[in-house]
């Protein structure tokens, strides 16, 4: 079964097109990114150049793609969009640069994942807006260079520490996204609620807001299930009660923790003594790539605090066992 608290987006997700806001006042927390954001953004059409080259990043389906696209609409710009994986060759790449026109903006998401080799493509095209390409081969080919109008390139990654050092030194504003407060979460199911024009009361808001993993991603996909529970079972409007038994059924519990976090939770208490113990063992523990389990599964458990890292490896914390309702025996030492 899919996972429901995947942050990473999923093929159902398409109706995020539809309540994704498209400009910057509509988009709700991330408070400091969006002052500054504005601020950059007002002096570059005072200046009347184009925004320097952003990067944004953190976890999935906090709003990196949204504000990539908020940056071209407040800006007045076409978006060209492509992903670090859709580059394969250095000629993929030189393809969407020369299609570029004046201001335009370039969301390359994913772009930790554009191979070596071809990054430094990006190094010329985003310092002195110049393509350098080979053309012709073996002895007859020759290297040209093509002028670029000027635009912005907006990077969206979810590992910042894998991007080269070059790479990272070309973007002249970088902004890290947060998880999101219950009171922002509570203010984005307002708005979806709004958007998709099915009611929601405060209680229920609040209620889903505080499983929703920090993440407005989770937090739309999360209401559009209530929605359907609401509508079959009771009247249409989603209140505290309906919400209830939604999320309980969607196996999602009061601090929005699902069956996959408990599993891991639970391999590093029964198999692990709770730790500390590496990634790679948790990973094949449970089995499943150390890379997801980076990116999917540990943030929120880190950053709600049942896991904390420590030099020697991942250790579950008291609230976790807490959560779990599993007694900690102290080591022998
Ligand atoms: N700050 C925000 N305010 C309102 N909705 C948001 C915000 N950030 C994200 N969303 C919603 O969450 C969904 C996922 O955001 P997205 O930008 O695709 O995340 P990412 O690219 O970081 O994975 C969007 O469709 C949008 O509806
Ligand atoms: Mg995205």
């Amino acid at each position: 079964m899919e996972r429901i608290l995947d942050a990473n987006k999923d093929t159902d997700d398409i109706y995020e097109e539809s309540i994704r806001p498209s400009m910057l006042n509509e988009y709700i927390g991330q408070t400091e990114v969006k002052e500054n954001l504005d601020i950059f953004m007002k002096a570059a059409r005072m200046r009347d150049e184009s925004l320097d080259h952003v990067l944004l990043y953190g976890p999935p389906g906090l709003g990196k793609t949204t504000l990539a696209y908020i940056i071209a609409n407040e800006m007045g710009s076409n978006i060209k969009v492509t992903s670090g994986p859709a580059i394969e060759k250095s000629g993929d790449l030189a393809a969407v640069l020369s299609t570029l026109e004046p201001g335009d903006v370039l969301f390359i998401d994913e772009i930790h994942r554009i191979p070596r080799f071809i990054e430094e493509i990006l190094y010329s095209a985003m310092e002195d807006y110049k393509l350098d390409i080979v053309v012709g081969t073996d002895s007859s080919s020759r290297s040209i260079q093509i002028d670029l109008p000027p635009f912005t390139l907006v990077g969206a990654t979810t590992r910042a520490g894998d991007l080269t050092g070059p790479l990272r030194d070309r973007f002249g504003i970088i902004f890290k996204l947060n998880y999101y407060t219950i009171e922002e979460l509570t203010d984005i199911v307002k708005r979806t609620s709004r958007v998709l024009e099915s009611p929601i009361d405060e209680e229920a808001a609040i209620e889903l807001a505080k499983r929703s993993r920090g993440t407005p991603r989770i937090a739309n996909r999360l209401f559009k299930r209530i929605r359907d529970f609401a509508l079959v079972l009771g009247g249409g409007n989603i209140d505290l009660e309906i919400a209830t038994l939604a999320l309980d059924k969607l196996k999602v519990d009061k601090l929005g923790l699902d069956a996959t976090d408990y599993n891991l939770l639970k391999a590093i208490i029964e198999k692990f003594n709770g730790g500390p113990v590496g990634i790679e063992a948790i990973a094949s523990a449970v089995g499943e790539e150390q890379t997801t389990i980076e990116d999917v599964y540990e943030p929120y458990l880190l950053q709600n605090g049942f896991i904390k890292r420590t030099p020697r490896g991942r250790v579950v914390t008291e609230k976790a066992y807490a959560h779990l309702g599993i007694k900690h025996q102290e080591g022998l030492f």
